[in-house]
């Protein structure tokens, strides 16, 4: 196909040029279809969402537990979760990206502060930012609502910890 589109664009211009560095190789064509095969294998939202999911639900009890390094390590890695779809929804991560950096980041100066008042009131507030993306993507049917426990119920949430404690 490519091939193809390569002679055409080329008979258009008028020049038939045999082997042309513009042509693309056989080679080449065949290496971006592995590429493609690999993108299209990588997550794009519904999956690394899930993580997202279960991450905010942990950082509550993470934070209500004292374990504030714990609440920054599932911050760090919620956000982290979405890096596929970097390459997968090129268009749709920056809408991730602002979320996290300006929605999100009350909730990460509450958490770095150790202060459950504040973190407590951010959290509660950004759950509606979320579902505000959910709908303006067209998914207003998903509605993340607060679990009374966490979603990973095998880590010890009551451990204290400072937020600073999370290796860089
Ligand atoms: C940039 C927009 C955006 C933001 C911000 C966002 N989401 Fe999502 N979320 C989506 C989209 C889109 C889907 C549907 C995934 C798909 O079909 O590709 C989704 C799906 C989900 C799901 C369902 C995953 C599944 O398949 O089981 C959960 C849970 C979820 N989001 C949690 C959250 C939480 C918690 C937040 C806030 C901390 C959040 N999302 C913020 C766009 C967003």
């Amino acid at each position: 196909m490519l091939l193809k589109k390569c002679v055409r664009v080329l008979a258009v211009a008028g020049l038939i040029v045999v082997g042309s560095g513009l042509c693309v190789s056989a080679a080449e064509e065949d290496m971006q279809k592995q590429i493609d095969g690999i993108i299209a294998a990588l997550p794009k939202f519904a999956v690394p969402m899930r993580e997202v999911g279960d991450r905010f639900q942990n950082m509550y009890f993470a934070a209500e537990g004292g374990n504030w390094a714990l609440a920054s390590y599932m911050a760090k890695y919620m956000d982290k979760a979405m890096n596929p779809a970097k390459i997968t929804k090129p268009r749709e991560h920056p809408n991730w990206a602002n979320f996290y950096k300006d929605q999100f980041a009350p909730v990460n100066n509450a958490i770095a502060a150790g202060d459950m008042t504040a973190f407590t009131k951010e959290y509660t507030a950004v759950i509606s930012s979320c579902n505000e993306c959910h709908a303006i993507m067209g998914y207003g049917f998903i509605k993340v609502v607060k679990l009374a426990s966490p979603a990973d119920p095998g880590i010890d949430y009551k451990m204290t910890s400072k937020a600073g404690d999370v290796p860089q």
